[in-house]
């Protein structure tokens, strides 16, 4: 175990490794981790897929990648590359895995990772069964806990991250749960929500249990109602085939923006420890308020980008998108209100919305609290109200600019009593300085430690898919 680290020798298997997730998130975020001295010492990754690469290719690929980050540096990149490694193959198709499965074998002894594996899901999502089924009859999957009681020693352990979308609708979700489950424990199965492992997302939960003023007033008695926004400059950035399948309630709403819900809505959990945290955000989103199929048009939205200029460029409407069919009936935007049936949220509204080439970036949870049940203060020459009251606001910032800030009302200074709003800022970068790593370095060291706190469990996937699917259909 690398003492830094806190993680075992592993060899990173990424099925998919020619897409755009491996170039754009993964391999940038392990080359970051390698770079702070948090990746395990006999560490590699072997991309498989189904591309005719070969290592060189692929080290080259993933090198072009990562010289678009800021961070990059030659000689940091240097020692890094010798870990990269790449099989053709497809890890679909039950005739092409025994190569694969060798390879596998092979680099784990080569390498001394301990024959720890941690697989990595990144195909198309019509992809995933056979993966797992053909994981499941290589035998690379052996069975037993961490450690074995009789000898004393570690065994070795193989983990599983399913990247999003997991699954299309209920149903599949609950059949995806049900072939991993055939394969893997649970306890080895880690559903990734890239959201939870954004540094703000989590610290929503230590501004909510690491401070004593804001938890008494987090509840129907003094919170108005609640808005999460994910809005995004970017289009469906050719990912036609996917997107246009999926769509934002799918997309947006049904993973990233009823986690951020759980996370700001649920009850304080017994500890921050994976199985407290799930069972809190578990419990929180079977409680949402089962929509009615009538109901629909009044409590859900969605729309569609026509084409515009975004920074003085013009760009498509979604209909013109490459790869969207002309008879596509998919959103781009979506928006729902929800309420939570429990005693803590009774009657406050929840408003989640999503779009894609909105006018700028911004992911915002807004806590609108309840108004001042009295105006006490009167404009001299009406006799009227004086300016506007506007209700407290607590605004939690994602992205871009982390943070957090509280509007209030405030006197402007002068003779006569004028009232205007006032906020107080905390700018997470100016408070404490440095780069928070990105999401996707923190899950996968998570991964690799065996931390599934911040990993959904099999009952919070198919309790999200619960409340989207009357929308849905
Ligand atoms: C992904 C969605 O899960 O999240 C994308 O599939 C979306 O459509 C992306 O653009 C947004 O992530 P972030 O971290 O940029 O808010």
């Amino acid at each position: 175990m690398n003492p830094e680290s806190g993680s075992d020798p592993c060899l990173l298997v990424i099925f998919g490794a020619s897409g755009d997730l491996t170039r754009r998130k993964l391999v940038p975020a392990l080359y970051d981790l390698h770079r702070r001295g948090e990746l395990p010492e006999r560490f590699a990754v072997l991309g498989v897929s189904r591309s005719d690469l070969g290592d060189d290719g692929f080290r080259q690929r993933m090198r072009e990648a990562c010289e678009k980050h800021d961070d990059f540096d030659a000689e940091t990149w240097a020692s890094f590359e010798p870990k990269l490694f790449y099989q053709a193959g497809d890890g679909a198709d039950f005739d092409q895995f025994e190569p694969i499965r060798l390879r596998i074998v092979e680099m784990s002894a080569d390498l001394q990772t301990g024959q720890n594996l941690l697989f990595y899901l990144s195909v198309a999502p019509h992809l995933y069964e056979p993966v797992i089924t053909n994981l499941g009859a290589s035998g690379l999957i052996t069975e037993g806990k961490r450690w074995c009681s009789l000898h004393r020693e570690q065994l070795p352990w193989q983990r599983i991250i399913v990247e999003k979308p997991f699954g299309s609708d209920l149903e599949s979700a609950a059949r995806l749960n049900r072939v991993l489950g055939r394969t893997f424990d649970e306890e080895a199965v880690y559903r990734i929500d890239h959201y939870l492992g954004k540094e703000t997302v989590q610290n929503i939960a230590v501004f909510r249990f690491a401070n004593a003023i804001f938890e008494p007033l987090w509840n129907r008695q003094y919170v108005h109602n609640v808005q999460i926004t994910a809005a995004e400059t970017v289009g469906m950035e050719n990912r036609g085939g996917y997107y246009d399948r999926s769509g934002a309630l799918r997309d947006m709403i049904q993973s990233h923006l009823l986690q951020l819900m759980a996370t700001v809505a649920m009850e304080s959990p017994n500890s921050f420890e994976a199985e407290d945290l799930r069972t809190e955000q578990r419990k929180l989103l079977r409680a949402v308020r089962p929509i009615h199929k009538e109901d629909v048009p009044d409590v859900a939205v969605r729309g569609r980008y026509g084409p515009g200029e975004m920074d003085g460029q013009s760009v498509p409407g979604y209909m013109k998108e490459p790869g969207v069919p002309e008879d596509s009936d998919t959103e781009s935007y979506a928006a729902m209100r929800l309420h939570i049936d429990n005693w803590r949220w009774h009657g406050v509204p929840f408003y989640l919305r999503t779009g894609k080439r909105m006018r700028r970036k911004l992911t915002q949870i807004v806590i609108y609290f309840q108004p001042t049940p009295h105006c006490l203060f009167t404009e001299p020459d009406t006799g009227g109200p004086t300016g506007e009251l506007n209700p407290n606001r607590l605004v939690i910032n994602v992205q871009p600019d982390e943070g957090i800030s509280l509007r209030f009302e405030g006197k402007v200074p002068g003779q006569r009593l004028k009232i205007r709003s006032a906020v107080m800022d905390f700018d997470y970068a100016a408070q404490f300085g440095g780069h928070a790593p990105e999401a996707y370095a923190h899950l996968l060291l998570d991964a690799m430690r065996g931390d599934r706190s911040l990993f959904k469990d099999r009952h919070e996937v198919e309790a999200a898919w619960r409340t989207v699917m009357p929308v849905l259909d």
